[in-house]
């Protein structure tokens, strides 16, 4: 497998990939956090996709154009409240990251830019979310070796260390 694993700290607004994948809620009509900024990128027409597409439950992914973003698509995924983490939470952020995998490989995109779904408004403990994150992906592009490049867009330098440190090692849920 050639996928390439990598952790940045940035803005994931202005990532020049085939697809940014929005932390949304399941109206799919914005909100805060990165949903916000992804918006305030994108435009309106972005609000006016999302409209069209029925809301997207927890765990699933669904796609739209990226329009005045520098990335092609944003992937909207919603990501599970945490509720102290024996209510499914690991089960569904794992669900975020494959699902927003199967949908980029089914439209042929090749690099794509996650952000730390879940760990903002949403309170998922960022320690347990990067280690449910990296080995999510790790096992979702195993079969889907048409994705090239995954990066975890981490808004803030203590997450960038976390990252850093799960992808170093080899772990699995
Ligand atoms: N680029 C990259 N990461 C960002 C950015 C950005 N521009 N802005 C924030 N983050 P959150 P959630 C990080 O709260 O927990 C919204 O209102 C942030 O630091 O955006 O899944 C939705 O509509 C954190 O690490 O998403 C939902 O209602 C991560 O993105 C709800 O929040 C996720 O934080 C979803 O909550």
């Amino acid at each position: 497998m050639n996928t390439r694993l990598s952790a940045i700290h940035a803005d994931i607004t202005t990532l020049r990939v085939d697809a940014i994948v929005n932390a949304a809620n399941s109206s799919l009509l914005g909100g805060g956090g990165v949903d916000g900024a992804i918006h305030r990128a994108a435009g309106p027409e972005l609000l006016a996709e999302c409209r069209l597409l029925g809301g997207c439950k927890t765990g699933d992914a669904k796609i739209t154009r990226g329009y005045r973003l520098p990335a092609r698509h944003v992937i909207h995924t919603v990501g599970p409240v945490w509720r102290g983490g024996d209510q499914g939470e690991p089960e569904l952020l794992a669900s975020c990251y494959r699902r927003s995998i199967e949908v980029a490989a089914q439209h042929g995109l090749r690099s794509l830019a996650f952000p730390a779904i879940s760990t903002g408004v949403y309170g998922y403990p960022i320690d347990s979310a990067t280690r449910v994150a990296v080995a999510a992906t790790r096992s979702a592009i195993h079969g889907h070796p048409s994705i090239e490049e995954v990066i975890f867009c981490c808004f803030s330098g203590r997450d960038l260390s976390i990252y850093e440190r799960y992808l170093s090692e080899t772990i699995s849920i």
